[in-house]
């Protein structure tokens, strides 16, 4: 039997539509100042997007949009002002910056309660913790909130999570960790991800690499989150996951585009949202 598919876009557009409801009815609307450095081309249309979606809820947005050779002491200083301006509940830094700005440190600048991405270490810290106060990030929140669509009990279950990083891997397998599945975080160095995968119950694959995951590399029965955005062999928009062959296997899947995608966005909403909310207690 073919996999359910997992219909992100549907889901995430129900989602935008509570945000929407609540924020008309809402005095002063919650504000998201986005930092945009230099010109990279995929970063400029994902915060195209963003405020775009922001602005459809209600969001206000400002975008500080610099220049490639800004100094780091320059986007301090600006955080700095945002931290301190009252009007601004959220702070984006689009990542990633241009080669040779420390983005860690200058996460390390956002005040928490306005970091919006759950980037800043206080809230990765709350996230290990398992504390309910914690901003967590939004594409391994988005990934959650499809699982938990799902009605699956994933208790006990082998998860296995493609990638280490920052934004999405780590928090991931934390999150994944809090739900009680046992956990693998799989990066670039893994020996043997076949073999991995096969003993997965449940896989969030982000490694960007084209079909990298086949269909003889998904146990029957196994859940496939594609948080892949990769161009195929005919520069067709596609994930890390062999779609048509391993929703053959999988018993959910998520599509790309449509699947994983714009549940980022929805929750970068809703923790703007959430962060007004915290600043106006
Ligand atoms: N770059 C890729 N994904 C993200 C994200 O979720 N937030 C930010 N700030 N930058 C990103």
């Amino acid at each position: 039997m073919s996999a359910q598919i997992i219909n992100g876009k549907e889901i995430a557009a129900q989602i935008r539509e509570t945000l929407k409801e609540k924020i008309s009815l809402m005095e002063k609307k919650p504000k998201l100042a986005v930092i945009l450095v230099g010109n990279d081309g995929p970063s400029e249309i994902y915060v195209r997007n963003k405020q775009k979606a922001a602005a459809e809820v209600g969001i206000e947005t400002e975008l500080f949009h610099l220049e490639e050779g800004v100094k780091a002491s320059e986007i301090e200083q600006l955080i700095e002002n945002l931290n301190n301006d009252s009007d601004v509940n959220g702070i984006l830094i689009q990542l990633p910056l241009p080669k040779g700005i420390d983005s860690a440190a200058l996460l390390e600048k956002v005040e928490p309660k306005k970091d919006v991405d759950g980037f800043h270490p206080y809230n990765i810290g709350l996230l290990q913790n398992g504390s309910d106060k914690a901003t967590i990030a939004a594409t391994p929140k988005g990934v959650l909130r499809l699982i938990e669509t799902t009605g699956v009990d994933i208790k006990g279950l082998n998860a296995l999570v493609i990638g280490r990083s920052t934004i999405v891997g780590k928090p991931m397998g934390m999150l994944l960790l809090q739900k009680d599945c046992t956990v693998t975080i799989a990066h670039s160095h893994t020996k043997d991800l076949k073999t991995l995968c096969q003993n997965a119950d449940l896989i969030v694959s982000a490694t960007g690499v084209s079909k990298l995951i086949k269909a003889d590399w998904v146990k029957k029965g196994a859940m496939v989150f594609d948080v892949g955005i990769c161009r195929n062999e005919n520069g067709k928009l596609g994930g890390d996951v062999d779609f048509e062959a391993v929703k053959e296997v999988a018993s959910y899947i998520t599509p790309v585009p449509g699947g994983v995608g714009p549940m980022t966005i929805a929750m970068l909403l809703e923790n703007t949202l959430e962060a007004y909310l915290k600043q106006n207690a």
